[in-house]
């Protein structure tokens, strides 16, 4: 799909028209991942940042906020908790921590890889290539690394790079690619700034980056961020700016299906936050994962990473029973196992093809 039929979704209003689009995603996403949602338990490893990152509440100028990182302990606890509740995947994501020691989580990834079958996704900023072949080494399968925005100029008034090193996303999505990990990315919707023809070029990015995962989830603004405060200084005309809506974010993740048919594609946190059916919405437009959070409860308002976020008061064993029938009653089924997305499996097959 081009980027010129994508917009034109995007700025679709018909009811009858947009039920189309629903139910071409979902029949993509049952004829390419099936009816099976895999559940990933993700762990809020660290609410250090460096970063300063305008939309984020854990940005390093958010300085009401209380930091903390995760004990070894603290971790395995969570892994025990994922493997109690049937998971197949942990998500250790966090901020920029300057000071998470790379060695000791290439230790705990080891330990992991080693006691369970577990499959280790990071989820954990711009990391240098030499942590990221670290981790990898270490046993690490999977890594989120959304780009937020493809549109150079938003990107970079967003981010303000750290001295002396410009951030590039992309080329970090390639490096990635290259050490073996199975990529995903994907962006906010609604940002300020954001225009449709930018959103549609995103959506077109997905596709042409061949992305095994993609996340996306409308922005949510923080009141103690700059980008809440200068708002109306980000904004783009009216009539361009994209809106940080449910329906929005349903058009892109569905838009998301059938540009990458057979990528793991979750219905995020972030839209359960602004939709109270969020997560099954997402399902049957296209996704097909759910991220349980299994942070320890005391820490989860630390990872304030938006306001009210859907997951806050959420227990894990109290959400999953919740998840697990919710999931019942749209007709789907929980997935076993790891869940590689389709998309990397065929990947692999034909590198090892190539080979033989
Ligand atoms: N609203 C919505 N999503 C946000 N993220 C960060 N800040 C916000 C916000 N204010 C998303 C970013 C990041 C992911 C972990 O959370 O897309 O990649």
């Amino acid at each position: 799909m081009k980027r010129a039929e994508i917009e034109h979704w995007l700025r679709e209003t018909d009811g009858a028209r947009l039920d189309e689009l629903w139910q071409r995603a979902d029949a993509v996403r049952r004829e390419h991942v099936g009816d099976a949602v895999h559940l990933r338990g993700l762990i809020e490893i660290s609410n250090v940042c460096g970063r300063a990152c305008a939309y984020c509440g854990i940005r390093s100028g958010n300085r009401q906020l209380e930091r903390y990182r995760l004990t070894t302990r603290e971790l395995l606890e969570c892994m025990r908790r994922a493997l109690a509740l049937g998971y197949g995947t942990l998500v250790l994501q966090g901020g920029e921590d300057p000071a998470l020691d790379p060695e000791w989580l290439a230790s705990i990834i080891r330990r992991v890889k080693a006691r369970t079958s577990l499959a280790v996704t990071l989820s954990l900023g711009e990391r240098s290539p030499n942590e990221l072949a670290l981790w990898r080494n270490a046993g690490a399968d999977r890594y989120l690394l959304r780009f937020e925005t493809s549109d150079r100029d938003l990107f970079a008034r967003l981010h303000p790079s750290r001295p002396g090193r410009s951030s590039d996303r992309i080329a970090l999505l390639g490096t990635l690619r290259e050490l073996g990990y199975e990529t995903g990315s994907g962006v906010m919707v609604g940002l300020p700034g954001q225009t449709y023809t930018s959103l549609a070029r995103d959506i077109e990015l997905f596709g042409e980056l061949d992305l095994d995962m993609i996340g996306v989830g409308p922005y949510i603004a923080h009141p103690a961020t700059p980008l809440a405060e200068h708002e109306a200084d980000f904004r783009a005309a009216p009539g361009e700016q994209t809106p940080n809506t449910e329906l929005m974010t349903c058009k892109v993740v569905a838009l998301a299906r059938l540009v990458c048919p057979r990528s793991n594609i979750p219905a995020t946190t972030a839209l359960a936050t602004i939709s109270a059916d969020g997560r099954a919405l997402g399902l049957l437009r296209g996704a097909n994962v759910i991220m349980p959070n299994i942070t320890p409860l005391r820490y989860r308002a630390l990872y304030d990473i938006y306001p009210d976020k859907a997951c806050l008061h959420e227990d894990a064993d109290t959400f999953d029973m919740e998840l697990k029938t919710r999931i019942a009653a749209i007709g789907r089924c929980v997935a076993t196992g790891q869940g590689e997305s389709p998309n990397c499996t065929a990947r692999r097959q034909s590198a090892a093809c190539a080979w033989n």
